[in-house]
């Protein structure tokens, strides 16, 4: 657990100072998270491994109120200084033990967190998202079926994605949401079909 803190800490302080240029393409992405999920007004929601805030500063400009949670300080500090809504706030928190009540929020989100993880704790942390909310959605890559585009998928985005990478690549994500009682009601993709966004339901 140490070992995984701390390398994530190292690593998104690698990656602070150029995470918004080097995810810029996925700008629309974000808005249409927003679209999909289709939250009531004034609705709650917590975006987790937030990072920059990006997925948070989507939400909080059609007026939800969003908390961010991150565990590096170093991201969090950019997504700080660029926050110009009043009803968007961070704060330094784990995704595998989230600091709220059960059902404190309407939706909660994670965006290109669950593959910066090992399995274990991917476990828990869609366990910890459906405890505080009824609504999940899901950012991720959306990983070829084919062996041989997944292989070629898998090889180049090792170069610059976290050593966790390459265990969520290998694995069935709907397969995981089945075993943790969480049903797709909505999926489409981003980016031609380079993300894919999922929105749960908590079925149990
Ligand atoms: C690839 S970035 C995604 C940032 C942002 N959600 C986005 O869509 O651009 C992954 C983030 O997950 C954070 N993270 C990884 N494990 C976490 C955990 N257990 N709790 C909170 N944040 C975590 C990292 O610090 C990093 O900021």
């Amino acid at each position: 657990m140490d070992d995984y803190h701390s390398y994530t800490n190292r690593l998104f302080r690698k990656w602070a100072p150029f995470y918004d240029l080097f995810t810029m393409p996925l700008s629309r992405v974000r808005d249409k998270v927003v679209d999909l999920v289709d939250a009531e007004k004034d609705s709650k929601i917590l975006d987790v491994c937030t990072g920059t805030g990006k997925q948070s500063f989507a939400f909080g400009k059609r007026g939800y109120s969003v908390i961010g949670i991150d565990l590096s300080e170093d991201m969090l500090k950019i997504a700080k200084r660029k926050n110009r809504y009043e009803n968007v706030r961070f704060m330094i928190a784990n995704a595998g033990n989230i600091p709220f009540e059960d059902n404190y929020f309407d939706v909660s989100c994670i965006s290109f967190g669950l593959h910066d993880m090992p399995h274990d704790i991917r476990e828990r942390v869609l366990d910890e998202l459906k405890r505080v909310s009824k609504k999940i959605v899901i950012i991720d890559y959306n990983i070829p079926k084919n062996r041989l585009h997944r292989v070629l998928h898998v090889s180049i985005a090792s170069l610059y994605e976290s050593k966790y990478y390459k265990d969520f690549a290998e694995r069935d994500l709907k397969e995981l949401l089945r075993q943790h009682n969480l049903k797709v009601i909505k999926e489409t993709f981003g980016l031609i079909d380079f993300v894919r966004i999922l929105v749960c339901e908590n079925v149990r």
